[in-house]
């Protein structure tokens, strides 16, 4: 952790093994991981186990805040600044990428870098549809201000209709099922965008001959060689 190569500027190298750079820090990896189990657990019990659900969520949540400081102040390889590209150069190498001819990047590459910011917002964006509909409506509990507030006699009756067209009741379901819909596109979306981060990681793998992975979980991979991109 307090080794040149996971939080200074220099590019990784001395890692155990011979002939391997430490790329990723052990935060950034049990970050990693945490946050797959979070995420499943929270897609698991869905509508199943809420309490586990709303645990789970808050967990991805906080994993994704942590993420979001460490990308300001961590490490070469962590740090947003040094691996988020432009819209230029991601599209570049996706190029690149189509024509087989890719560089390796010994940290996230632009596409996986572009997945991982997607990845992020979505994740954010869910856990906080999710909070918003469990938070208790401070509006559900309030008294009826027409009833209380009105002078006998200066409004007509209130009928069953009125209800309806004021849209009491009406409006507050129809402001959570928006929000539960919201919820659901972006559990959803998040399904896509793992998989499509899934087929980028083993791609990636195929073409440059490296667990990526395990790259993952042990933090170190290959020293660059010539044209990578260290
Ligand atoms: C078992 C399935 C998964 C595998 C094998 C996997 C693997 C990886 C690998 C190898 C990287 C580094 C990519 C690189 O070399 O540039 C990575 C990064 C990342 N993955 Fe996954 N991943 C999986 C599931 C997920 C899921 C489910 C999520 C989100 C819920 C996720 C979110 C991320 C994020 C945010 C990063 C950026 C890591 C960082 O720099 O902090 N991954 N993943
Ligand atoms: C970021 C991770 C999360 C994921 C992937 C996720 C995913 C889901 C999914 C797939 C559903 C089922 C929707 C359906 O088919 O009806 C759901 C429902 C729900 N989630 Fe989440 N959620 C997450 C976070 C949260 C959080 C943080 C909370 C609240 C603290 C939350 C509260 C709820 C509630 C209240 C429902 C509706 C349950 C019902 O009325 O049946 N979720 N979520």
């Amino acid at each position: 952790m307090t080794d040149a190569t996971t939080t200074g500027d220099t590019p990784g190298t001395n890692a155990g093994s011979p002939g391997k750079v430490r790329v990723w820090d052990p935060l950034v990896r049990v970050f990693h991981w945490a946050l797959v189990a979070a995420f499943a657990t929270a897609w698991l019990t869905a509508e199943e186990v809420q309490p586990v659900h709303e645990f789970a969520g808050y967990t991805v949540a906080g994993l994704v805040a942590f993420r979001l400081v460490w990308g300001l102040v961590g490490g070469r390889y962590a740090r947003f600044a040094r691996f988020v590209k432009g819209p230029r150069e991601t599209l570049a190498y996706l190029g690149d990428m189509v024509r087989g001819k890719e560089r390796r990047y010994l940290g996230h590459n632009p596409a996986g870098a572009a997945m991982i910011v997607a990845l992020l917002v979505t994740l954010a964006g869910t856990a906080f549809t999710g909070w918003l509909m469990a938070e208790p409506d401070p509006g559900a509990t309030r008294p009826d201000m027409s009833q209380i507030a009105a002078p006998a006699g200066t409004s007509p009756a209130r009928t069953d209709d009125d209800a309806g067209e004021y849209g009491e009741e009406g409006e507050r379901g129809e402001a959570d099922g928006t929000l539960k819909e919201i919820h659901e596109v972006l559990a959803n979306l998040m399904l896509l965008l793992v998989a499509l981060h899934v087929g980028g990681v083993v791609l990636a793998s195929v073409r440059h001959h490296e667990n990526l992975a395990r790259a993952m979980v042990t933090g170190e991979k290959r020293a660059p060689g010539p044209g990578d991109v260290a």
